[in-house]
């Protein structure tokens, strides 16, 4: 992975920088780095803050071979747990997983994954791996109205961080993860997955197109769905939607 590279001063999204590059015929692994995005973009239609110098603002590119849009949200995981793992060696900071990708540490987010698949037929042409990982950010550089969800890797860990070496070991991980995946399936990763995060066990509200599920989350499907038990002992399978912890 990341054996082809481009490297930018400035893009909107590197999200589109690899679409334009895997459009091309660009192989897999192909990445894409910027110092700034000008319209870097979140989840769920949002936004995502990228200013210039002090976070890791990257998109890879991954070709699966046959595989059907339905492991779409497996993909998923497996890149939140390469970041989270690459966080941990790297920081050293007790970073964990809430459902499906963001990357918290003591409650704050300081890293979103945002995974596009463009299909055809049903099966996955390539997906766009985008990883944004708030790492030197100051206090003063986080905006007003994030403050309270929002850290940075440096804030956690009370030092600064080398960008490189954070990438090589995102690279390292995703690899390694991307290998064990193709040898033997989502098993290995989603417990990977589940041993890092946050949302399993906790009283969780659920904000989905529908209204909000209350109740514990216990676990993850075959799929990478979320499992939700409510008050009445029901159960949920969530496939998409945004986790507030603590209910
Ligand atoms: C989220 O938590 O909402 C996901 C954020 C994903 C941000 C990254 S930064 C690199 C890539 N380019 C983008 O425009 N977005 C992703």
């Amino acid at each position: 992975l990341g054996l082809k590279l481009k490297l930018l001063e400035s893009t909107p999204s590197t999200q589109e920088e690899v679409r334009k590059l895997a459009e091309k015929g660009a192989p897999h692994g192909t990445l894409v780095l910027a110092e700034e995005q000008t319209a870097g973009r979140g989840r769920q239609g949002r936004r995502w803050y990228s200013p210039p110098g002090k976070g890791i603002w990257m998109s890879l590119l991954l070709r699966p071979e046959r595989q059907p849009l339905s492991i779409a949200p497996q993909l998923t995981l497996l890149v939140a747990v390469a970041v989270c793992r690459a966080i941990r060696k790297v920081a050293g900071v007790n970073a964990g997983i809430k459902w499906p990708n963001d990357i918290l540490v003591s409650g704050r987010k300081l890293c979103g994954i945002l995974v596009e698949s463009v299909a055809e037929d049903e099966l996955i042409r390539y997906a766009i791996a985008g990883i944004g990982i708030d790492v030197n950010l100051e206090e003063r550089d986080i905006p007003q109205e994030l403050k309270p969800v929002a850290t940075s890797l440096s804030l956690a860990s009370g030092r600064r961080i080398d960008r490189i070496a954070l990438i090589g070991a995102v690279l390292n991980e995703m690899e390694q993860l991307y290998e064990l995946y193709t040898q033997e399936g989502f098993g290995p990763v989603g417990h990977l997955w589940e041993a890092l995060s946050v949302t399993l066990g906790r009283e969780i509200a659920v904000h989905t197109p529908n209204g909000v599920l209350k109740g514990t989350a216990t676990g993850l499907d075959s799929s990478g769905a979320l499992l939700l038990l409510d008050q009445d002992g029901k159960h949920f399978t969530i496939f998409s939607g945004e986790v507030q912890l603590g209910g």
